[in-house]
């Protein structure tokens, strides 16, 4: 089972709907793919998919993901055989999905009293134990934009990371941080984090502007930058809004700049598998 979380330690990027679009992407080319939603209680990923109004309320979901980052789950799946695969949401695009939940945010405060390195292994046991099992051949994680105990988790459970990126001087000192924080991390745990993706998203490409930061990502990261840029483009922020992906919809009923953003996610979702 390959796995990668998508990552960038800022919000509105565009980390939600990269794992969306990567995972109806990479389920195209006949993968399992099981997206896991651990960017915080507002369940944008099955927002992204229209299932998030289907599921119960959130005190009847339980147990949830924030109890498989809990010191519980140990307990609460030997009482529960299928505690896993009860929490894992089926979507109309292919990908399963484990929804957020709420308690996710008490659970990142609870992990700070968990010993290291456990506080950073809950995820990673899960994906072990409980989903490998499953069968699935690509597990992604979507993460907060920001590092907490949560964030750590995915990092050290998938040891990938996917970044998207809108091209500008600001977001080239984010990457150069990111890569100091993942050296950081692997340095202190003897842990392999390694960024496997940068996938410039959001980008004006009528300009020549984008042009030139693209090559300076290019020489700043060589090799790592996703082959395909993702537009800008509106018809994302409207497929969102309605609970698809552009993916979902056939060429023809795509705009333009919706279509490229199709054919760069398709493109970049065979090179990252290659690349994990
Ligand atoms: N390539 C794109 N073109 C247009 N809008 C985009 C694009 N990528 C993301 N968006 C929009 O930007 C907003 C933030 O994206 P999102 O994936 O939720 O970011 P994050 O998860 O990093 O906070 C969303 O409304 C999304 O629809
Ligand atoms: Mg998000």
């Amino acid at each position: 089972m390959k796995s990668a979380s998508v990552f960038l330690d800022k919000g509105g990027v565009g980390k939600t709907t990269s794992t969306a679009h990567f995972g109806v992407a990479l389920s195209e080319q006949g993968l399992d793919v099981l997206l896991v939603d651990l960017a915080g209680k507002q369940g944008d990923l099955a927002k992204h998919f229209g299932v998030w109004t289907d599921l119960p309320d959130a005190d009847e979901r339980w147990p949830n993901i924030a109890t498989v980052l809990s010191d519980d789950w140990s307990m609460v799946k030997e009482k529960i055989p299928d505690a896993a695969e009860d929490m894992i949401v089926s979507t109309a695009e292919g990908p399963d999905l484990i929804p957020a939940h709420v308690g996710l945010d008490q659970v990142d405060d609870d992990l700070a009293s968990v010993p290291v390195p456990k506080r950073y292994q809950m995820l990673e046991s899960f994906l072990d134990e409980d989903i490998e099992p499953l069968g699935y051949d690509v597990v992604l994680v979507d993460l907060p934009g920001l590092t907490n105990n949560v964030t750590l988790n995915g990092l050290w459970a998938t040891e990938r990371v996917v970044a998207p990126v809108e091209l500008g001087e600001f977001e080239r000192q984010q990457m150069a941080m990111l890569k100091e924080d993942i050296e950081e991390l692997s340095d202190n745990f003897e842990k392999d984090i390694e960024i496997a993706m940068i996938v410039p998203n959001r980008v004006d490409s009528r300009t020549t502007l984008a042009d030139e930061l693209l090559e300076e990502l290019n020489e700043d990261w060589n090799g790592l930058v996703a082959p395909a840029s993702v537009p800008k483009s509106q018809d994302i922020r409207n497929s969102q809004r309605s609970g698809e992906t552009v993916l979902a919809r056939p060429d023809d009923e795509l705009s333009a700049t919706a279509k490229r953003a199709a054919e760069s996610y398709r493109a970049n979702s065979e090179a990252l598998i290659e690349e994990l």
